[in-house]
């Protein structure tokens, strides 16, 4: 863990607003390493769940870093947001940006925040950053809004600082970043923004860039945008090694291999989904839109995005004929491993077009199941894979659990009516699944 040991160090106090996924990641590492935190959310509910202790998502580590800081007294969480304004130095804010049906980042809600910040601004200097995913310009806007709501303002900048944690390994990657982006134009809010990841800096491999406010902005942007087109490029080899009888691991290995290209975020599958990717690159394709350049690589990786768990399912169909009253069992409904998070799964896409064709589902998940439950009802939802596995005519995997990796294959094999794994993200050995007596079908295999 990173301590704040260093004589130098200085606590600062931060306030977050919005305490989701990356606003109380945000706020409990801070608090970890020394500072004194605030943070406020405008759902009391989560709040009163925070205060007691409570994750309101499953992150792993988080609730134990959490419970600590609250014991400590270094992390608070408040509802108003005018009381966290004139007891915060450095003030972030994490709500969420949802996208509108063109694909638009909504701002409202970043701009509420910045009335909010306006109207409670004390005379003394405040940092404003902006935590929150969003377009180019978004800064310089919510500059322009607390001066339009705040002309007498007398001390305050707007920075960029993206956040580049995933879900599952949000703490670490908090805490042990390759990177911290900090786009200011000012040096105060340069050093101050210094001494808030200090204690990250001095003890980490992790590089400070220092950049201009709008590149820290794209910076944010491209590293999604690249990083979901070296999904759906796997995902294009894979659809092709379908076709031509070759074997998408291999020649995603040996494509990967080269240091230049490297093989992570090179796994074929049955798509990106989550909170960010789907929603950021939508977001970047109505930048680039609005800026004059031509969109026409983002376009193609959404487009290979939505085909990929299109075309699992129509392998599904095309193995198992008619699916009306076959009995599926779909195993993993997070949209990645290490979270209970739902957003844009592509496990709910598949689940209700089984639905939809009549199939009765079963399904499994070690940390989804009861936020599964609210978004499909319908399914029979099971404690373990072979409970959900029992009696039936497929096995359908669509999360990258390492408990999968796991299975007692041949134990499943006795309990399931027909012996046939459909792996939407390449988890089971197929020898291993094969000499237990199914047939295996992995993505681009
Ligand atoms: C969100 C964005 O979607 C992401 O792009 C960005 O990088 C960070 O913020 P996430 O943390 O996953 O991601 O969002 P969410 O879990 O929905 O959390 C947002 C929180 O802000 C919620 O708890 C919500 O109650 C709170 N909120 C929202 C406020 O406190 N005030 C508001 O006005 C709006
Ligand atoms: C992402 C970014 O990685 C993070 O830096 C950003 O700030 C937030 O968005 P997250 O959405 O939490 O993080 O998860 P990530 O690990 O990036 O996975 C996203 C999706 O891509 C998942 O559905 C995952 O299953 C899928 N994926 C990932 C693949 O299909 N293949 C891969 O090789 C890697």
């Amino acid at each position: 863990m990173i301590c704040s040991m260093d004589k130098k160090f200085k606590p600062i106090r931060i306030g977050i607003i919005g305490a989701g996924y990356v606003g109380l990641t945000t706020g409990v590492c801070f608090s970890d390493i020394g500072h004194q935190v605030l943070c406020a959310d405008s759902d009391s509910s989560k709040l009163e769940r925070l205060r007691q202790g409570e994750s309101p998502f499953f992150e792993p580590g988080l609730e134990e870093l959490l419970r600590k800081n609250v014991a400590s007294g270094r992390l608070r969480f408040i509802s108003d947001n005018t009381e966290l304004v004139a007891n915060s130095d450095v003030i972030f804010i994490c709500v969420n940006t949802p996208p509108k049906s063109d694909g638009r980042a909504d701002l409202r809600y970043v701009e509420q925040v910045a009335k909010e910040i306006a109207f409670a601004l004390p005379d003394e200097y405040r940092l404003i950053v902006d935590k929150s995913t969003v377009p180019v310009h978004t800064a310089e806007k919510v500059t322009e809004t607390i001066r339009r709501y705040r002309p007498d303002a007398k001390s305050f900048d707007v920075v960029s600082n993206p956040e580049f944690l995933r879900e599952g390994s949000a703490i670490e990657d908090t805490m042990r970043p390759d990177r911290i982006v900090v786009g200011a134009s000012s040096d105060r809010a340069r050093q101050l923004m210094r001494e808030v990841y200090q204690p990250i800096l001095n003890q980490t491999k992790a590089e400070l860039c220092e950049v201009s406010i709008r590149s820290a902005e794209l910076i944010k942007h491209g590293a999604n945008t690249l990083l979901a087109t070296k999904i759906s490029f796997a995902n294009l080899i894979a659809d092709a090694c379908e076709n031509v009888g070759a074997n998408a691991s291999e020649v995603l290995h040996g494509i990967g291999i080269d240091r230049r290209i490297g093989e992570a975020f090179l796994k074929p599958g049955i798509g990106f989904g989550g909170s960010c990717f789907p929603k950021d690159i939508a977001a970047f394709r109505h930048t680039l839109q609005t800026v004059g350049v031509s969109p026409a690589l983002v376009t193609a990786v959404e487009e290979i995005n939505d085909t990929a768990y299109r075309r699992f399912l129509q392998r599904i169909e095309r193995v198992l004929w008619v699916l009306d009253g076959k009995r599926i069992c779909v195993l993993g409904l997070s949209f990645k491993a290490n979270t209970d998070d739902l957003r844009n799964a592509p496990s709910l896409r598949i689940i209700r077009a089984l639905l939809k064709e009549g199939a009765v589902v079963s399904a499994y998940d070690p940390k989804a199941r009861a936020k599964a439950q609210h978004a499909v009802p319908e399914v029979k939802y099971a404690d373990n894979p072979y409970a959900a596995a029992e009696g039936s005519e497929a096995i359908v995997v669509c999360t990258e659990w390492d408990e999968f990796t796991q299975l007692d294959l041949p134990r499943l094999r006795k309990l399931v009516l027909m012996p046939i794994i459909f792996d939407g993200r390449n988890v089971i050995n197929r020898a291993s699944a094969e000499a237990a007596g199914f047939t295996y079908y992995g993505v681009g295999h």
